[in-house]
C-alpha cells in the first residue's frame, strides 16, 4: 500500500497502476465497517483501489464539529492496509485549497433540501471536495454509502450534470446489531442517547411497514412521533422520491429518509422501497 500526500505523487503513484480499472472510495477517514465494506465491494470489482481520507472543512458549517470530528490516521491506515487499498491518499487541508483557490461546485436545488435545509452549504462543499477528488484520482468506479441517501443523489447528478466520465457504485447501509447505522459521529453519544439512537431505524421500519395502509403525510407523522417520544428531537421524517428528495409519488420508488438531534449529535438514516 502506499500512502501519499500530494496531488502530484498521486499521480505518479496511479499512472503507475498501469491499465487495469480504478475504484475510488472517498472518506472522511475515522473509518468503520460501513467504510470498510465501500473498499471491499472496490477491491471486489476494479484492479486498483484508492481510498481518499479528508475531513472537508468545506462541507462542514460553522457551528458544526469540523474541529471535534475524530481523526485516526494510524488505524485508518492500518485498516486500509488489511483490506487491501492501493494507494491513500492523505492530503492536507492546502493540497485541496491552495491559497486564493475561490471555485466551487453548487450543488443546485438538490442541494437545499432536507439535509441541504438543516446544513446550508453542505452539499456544495461535497460537491467541491469530491469533484476535486475525481479529478485528481480519475477512477473509472467511484463507490458511496446508501446511508448518505442525499449525497448519493447530490453526486448521480453531478456526474450526470458535468459529465464526469465515472460510474457511481452505491454500497447498502452496514448497521450494529439493533440497527443502528454505523456512522463516525455514533462515538459522541452517551451510553444513554446509544440506547435511544436506534429510534431513528424504528421509525423507518414503522414507516414501511405503515406506508402502504395510509398516505404519506400520516406516516411521516408516525416517524416522527416515534423519535420525538423516545426524546429525540426529529430535524425530518420525509417520504421522499429517492433522486429527486421532492414528495415520493404514490406508484415511484420511495425512500424513508429521517434526521433528529440526540443532545448535540445529529444522526441521519434512510430506508429505500423500490417499486
Ligand atoms: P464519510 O462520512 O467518511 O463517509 C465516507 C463514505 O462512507 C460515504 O460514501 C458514506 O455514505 C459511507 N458510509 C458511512 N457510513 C456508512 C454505513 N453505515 N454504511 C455504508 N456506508 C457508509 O461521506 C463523506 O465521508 C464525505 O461527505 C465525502 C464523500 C468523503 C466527501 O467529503
Amino acid at each position: 500500500m502506499r500512502t501519499v500526500t500530494t496531488v502530484p505523487e498521486l499521480k505518479a503513484v496511479r499512472g503507475a497502476g498501469g491499465a487495469g480499472t480504478v475504484g475510488f472510495v472517498p472518506t472522511m477517514g475515522a473509518l468503520h465497517e460501513g467504510h470498510l465494506s465501500l473498499i471491499r465491494a472496490a477491491r471486489a470489482s476494479t484492479d486498483v483501489v484508492v481510498a481518499s481520507i479528508f475531513v472537508n472543512p468545506l462541507q462542514f458549517g460553522p457551528d458544526e464539529d469540523f474541529d471535534a470530528y475524530p481523526r485516526n490516521e494510524e488505524e485508518d491506515l492500518e485498516l486500509s492496509r488489511r483490506e487491501g487499498v492501493d494507494i491513500v491518499f492523505l492530503p492536507g487541508v492546502d493540497e485541496i485549497y491552495p491559497e486564493g483557490d475561490s471555485t466551487t461546485i453548487s450543488a443546485g436545488e438538490l442541494g437545499m433540501v432536507l439535509e441541504g435545509e438543516d446544513r446550508p452549504g453542505h452539499f456544495d462543499g461535497v460537491c467541491t471536495v469530491v469533484g476535486k477528488l475525481f479529478n485528481i484520482v480519475d477512477p473509472d468506479v467511484a463507490f458511496f454509502g446508501q446511508k448518505d441517501a442525499q449525497q448519493v443523489a447530490v453526486v448521480k447528478r453531478m456526474v450526470r450534470d458535468l459529465r464526469f466520465d465515472i460510474e457511481i457504485g452505491v454500497g447498502p447501509t452496514v448497521r450494529e446489531d439493533d440497527g443502528l447505522a454505523l456512522s463516525s459521529r455514533n462515538r459522541y453519544l452517551t451510553e444513554d442517547e446509544r440506547r435511544r439512537a436506534t429510534a431513528l431505524y424504528e421509525a423507518l421500519r414503522l414507516g414501511a411497514e405503515l406506508i402502504d395502509r395510509q398516505d404519506l403525510e400520516a406516516t411521516e407523522k408516525n416517524m416522527w412521533d416515534l423519535m420525538s417520544e423516545r426524546g429525540l428531537l426529529p430535524s425530518y421524517a420525509r417520504v421522499v422520491d429517492p433522486d429527486t428528495f421532492v414528495p415520493a409519488s404514490p406508484d415511484g420508488s420511495k425512500l424513508l429518509v429521517v434526521a433528529a438531534k440526540l443532545g448535540r449529535t445529529r444522526l441521519i438514516d434512510n430506508l429505500l422501497i423500490e417499486e
